[in-house]
């Protein structure tokens, strides 16, 4: 039987009660930065940062390209909490562990995730730089039972409800009774669809238009990337794009009743043709990152600007 690593809810707790000690920016935002596009938190004002390794509980980053740290800082004067560098299920870690840091931005006060990543494009309209919004995904780890929310669920019951509810109109909804959320919590909802519409309105002011898309992420596990049968087989699926990242930490910043918006930089084309002469490789992702990084970092900080908060 599968024995689950898991951080218990106190475990958290103590983490974001001592980054909370250790800085007076209150965040409403919490950003993820994918391969490459680490410089969204370079881009913070009156920046509070933390290395991983020096934040109790916290896991460690391993992959180039990851900077590591978690920093706390202000976006045209928005408070945002931004990991710089990401844990994936190819470092080897538990599934439950490159997540923890969902349930931390939680506890921090956070209530928008917005995550990007570097991805592949299977959908044949696409092109190298395009930026794609999120729309839906496909969790293929989730499909052979490695879902981030294997395992007990903690079911101790909040006190104090509205922390843990969901303003809708003109009633605050119960999320959920328990401390993170419930048991079976529902997916078809994922990926917020005001923010999709505001990010092509925001994407169309900047002038984005012309290279922004909205699909379906499908993820794998890695770190090998795909056979060319693999990518015809995801293409049929109906993914639009595949990556080794951000779907298990979605899951968990919903289950947890943050609201999530999410990006794909395509940084190259999925191989599904035995003529091509083309291979994926980490450096071609990381040097596609590099040019169109600074448009992806303008669209994510000025959504950020035009977020409601209650
Ligand atoms: Cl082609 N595949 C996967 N799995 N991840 C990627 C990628 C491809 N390109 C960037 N990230």
């Amino acid at each position: 039987l599968t024995d689950y690593f898991r951080y218990s809810f106190e475990d958290c707790q103590a983490t974001a009660d001592w980054l909370l000690a250790q800085t007076a920016v209150r965040p409403l935002v919490g950003i993820v930065c994918g391969s490459g596009l680490g410089g969204l938190a370079d881009a913070l004002k009156d920046q509070v940062a933390f290395n991983y390794k020096d934040i109790p509980n916290f896991p460690q980053s391993t992959v180039h390209g990851h900077a590591g740290r978690l920093v706390f800082g202000t976006l045209k004067g928005r408070a945002c909490v931004c990991m710089q560098g990401r844990f994936h299920l190819y470092e080897g870690y538990a599934i439950q562990k490159i997540t923890m840091p969902m349930r931390i931005f939680k506890l921090l006060g956070v209530e928008t995730v917005m995550l990007t990543n570097a991805a592949g494009g299977l959908n044949q309209d696409y092109k190298v730089g395009d930026i794609m919004i999120i729309k839906d995904h496909l969790n293929m780890p989730g499909f052979a039972g490695n879902n981030p929310l294997a395992g007990p669920n903690d079911e101790r019951q909040v006190l104090h409800k509205e922390k843990n509810s969901i303003k809708c109109e003109h009633e605050e909804i119960p999320h959920s009774d328990s401390r993170f959320g419930v048991r079976f919590p529902c997916m078809s909802d994922a990926y917020d669809r005001e923010l999709q519409q505001l990010a092509l309105d925001v994407g169309s002011e900047l002038g984005y238009s012309d290279f922004l898309r909205e699909g379906v992420y499908c993820v794998l596990g890695g770190p090998s990337f795909e056979t060319i049968a693999e990518c015809r087989m995801l293409h049929k699926l109906g993914a639009d794009a595949v990556g080794m990242s951000t779907v298990h930490e979605v899951i968990v910043a919903r289950h947890c009743g943050m609201r999530v918006f999410a990006l794909s930089l395509i940084t190259n084309k999925a191989v599904m043709d035995y003529d091509s002469e083309e291979k994926a490789n980490h450096e071609e992702v990381l040097q596609t990152g590099k040019q169109r990084a600074v448009q992806l970092e303008r669209l994510v900080s000025t959504l950020v600007t035009r977020l409601e908060h209650n």
